[in-house]
């Protein structure tokens, strides 16, 4: 690192080698690496002292550690103090990096670098501790995913530099926004942790909310402007929609999107209802605003027609309206069947005893499964694969796999219900247009659990949901 021209490394003790010597859970040597603390840190200083024999005074070199490991019979909080102290007055490190915890499990790797739906800023009064007692540099990072929080972070005394790793991944241009003025443009880290947990699965750290983050050799993070303004006519608000008219936006594009719902944000707005995933709305919220400053027009409640869009002489038209829950209907019992959007919504209370079929593997069945375990019910997850949940990736599982534990939920894999061929929204969708007429149009509402007529090709208005016809066997 220093031959390369660095200025400093930072080594990191919290789950790696150096801190299995500190810890009595994973250090069983004897002397003289084992035992009293002098000799679990021996292998620590033996170390530092050789790359400080290397790299001379100048370069900088830090120890990013847990100072407590929250383990019974692991590194206390008092162990943590007297690392530190240890390792300031070692005169060997330029700087502390203090974190909290122990990364051997899915859980209490959650717990150390929390996601979406977890406090903010969880283990920064922990480093403040430390840095008030021991009085040396001490550094923290641990979901201080806005500048707001590190300004609180350093102005409050607490640590001297605060690492936003996700923040800088959401929006590689933090820093220059801040120093530009620019902060209400920076696009929020919203804590999906799509980025993290990938890598654990050897994928590359790409960003939910940042398409260009890990795709930096294709896809600029910075757009620049076409040579030749077009008009852009996009059909849908949703997530994809609002990108693409951002992007056009930033080309410099004439851009309307037609939107069929009264506000955008399509499903990401709608998983965005569970508390767990609330974060979610920064995707939607960023775009609006990005959209509002680049001058995108977005009409609400418009049902696309072919007129509609040809009137606004579109060069583009780009179609993202989204899809709609798997709606396949088991062989018996279909009148007690309701889907993900009705639960999540809260359309539909959930009822007393509920299976909950999920062949999707995604989150709308687990956001679904804690509201229902939340509302008491007893909670059956049934899957046809060999695990369940299979698109949920590591520390994302942890949340839920608490809350549902604790409601004694029982999972199910490897069965499959028996499905009717038909679909029945499909089916519901003829029924409705027979109730109406055949011109009548119909569309699923995201969230609201209701079929939108369109009569005329003009008027909008909700139709009574073809749903709840079909329970009380309206459309039989
Ligand atoms: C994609 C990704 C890769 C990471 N790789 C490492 C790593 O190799 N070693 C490490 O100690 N921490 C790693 N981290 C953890 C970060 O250093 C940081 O502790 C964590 O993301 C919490 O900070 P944040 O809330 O600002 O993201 C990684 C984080 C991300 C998002
Ligand atoms: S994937 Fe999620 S957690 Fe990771 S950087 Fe992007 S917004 Fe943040």
């Amino acid at each position: 690192m220093h031959a390369a021209g660095l200025d400093g490394i930072e080594l990191q003790a919290y789950g790696h080698l150096m801190d299995q010597f500190w810890s009595p859970l994973t250090n069983t040597l004897e002397e003289p690496y084992g035992g009293d603390l002098d000799n679990r840190l021996r292998f620590t200083f033996e170390v530092l002292r050789a790359i400080r024999q290397r790299v001379g005074e100048t370069f900088i070199v830090g120890v990013r550690y847990t100072g407590d490991e929250m383990l019974p019979g692991g590194l206390t909080s008092g162990d943590g103090m007297e690392i530190s102290r240890r390792l300031k007055d070692s005169g060997l490190v330029d700087f502390l990096n203090v974190v909290r915890g122990h990364i051997d499990t899915d859980a209490g790797l959650t717990d150390v670098i929390p996601i979406q739906g977890m406090p903010s800023a969880p283990h920064l009064d922990f480093a403040g501790e430390i840095r008030r007692e021991i009085d040396f540099p001490t550094f923290h990072g641990a979901k201080i995913q806005d500048v707001a929080t590190a300004r609180y972070a350093i102005a409050s005394g607490k640590v001297d530099m605060i690492g936003m790793t996700r923040a800088h991944m959401a929006d590689p241009h933090i820093v220059r926004k801040i120093i530009e003025g620019r902060e209400e443009e920076i696009r929020p880290c919203v804590g999906a942790n799509y980025c993290l947990d990938r890598i654990y699965q050897g994928g590359a750290a790409y960003c939910i909310h940042n398409a260009a983050t890990g795709r930096e050799t294709s896809m600029p993070h910075t757009i620049p402007k076409a040579a030749q303004q077009r008009r852009v006519v996009i059909i849908g608000a949703g997530p994809a929609g609002l990108e693409a008219a951002r992007v056009a936006g930033e080309r410099g594009h004439s851009v309307v999107v037609l939107e069929a719902a009264s506000d955008a944000g399509g499903q990401v707005r709608l998983t965005a209802q569970s508390e767990r995933r609330r974060e979610m709305l920064g995707i939607i919220d960023w775009r609006l605003a990005r959209c509002e400053a680049l001058g995108v027009e977005i009409r609400y409640n418009i049902w696309a027609e072919v007129e509609d869009v040809l009137a606004e002489q579109p060069d583009v038209v780009i179609v993202a309206t989204g899809g709609y829950p798997m709606e396949d209907q088991p062989e018996v019992g279909h009148d007690l069947v309701v889907n993900t959007w009705d639960i999540l919504s809260g359309h539909v209370p959930p009822g007393k005893r509920v299976l909950l079929f999920d062949d999707a593997g995604d989150h709308a069945a687990l956001q679904a499964a804690e509201i229902i375990a939340a509302a008491g019910a007893e909670l059956e997850i049934m899957t046809p694969d060999r695990t369940f949940s299979a698109e949920i990736m590591a520390m994302n599982l942890v949340p839920y796999m608490r809350a549902l534990q604790r409601a004694n939920v029982t999972f199910t894999p490897t069965y499959r219900l028996k499905i009717r061929t038909a679909r029945r929204w499909r089916a519901a969708r003829q029924d409705h247009q027979r109730l109406h007429g055949s011109g009548a149009r119909t569309a699923y509402r995201p969230g609201s659990g209701q079929l939108r007529h369109h009569a005329d090709g003009r008027h909008l208005f909700r139709a009574q949901t073809a749903r709840q016809q079909w329970r009380r066997g309206e459309l039989r």
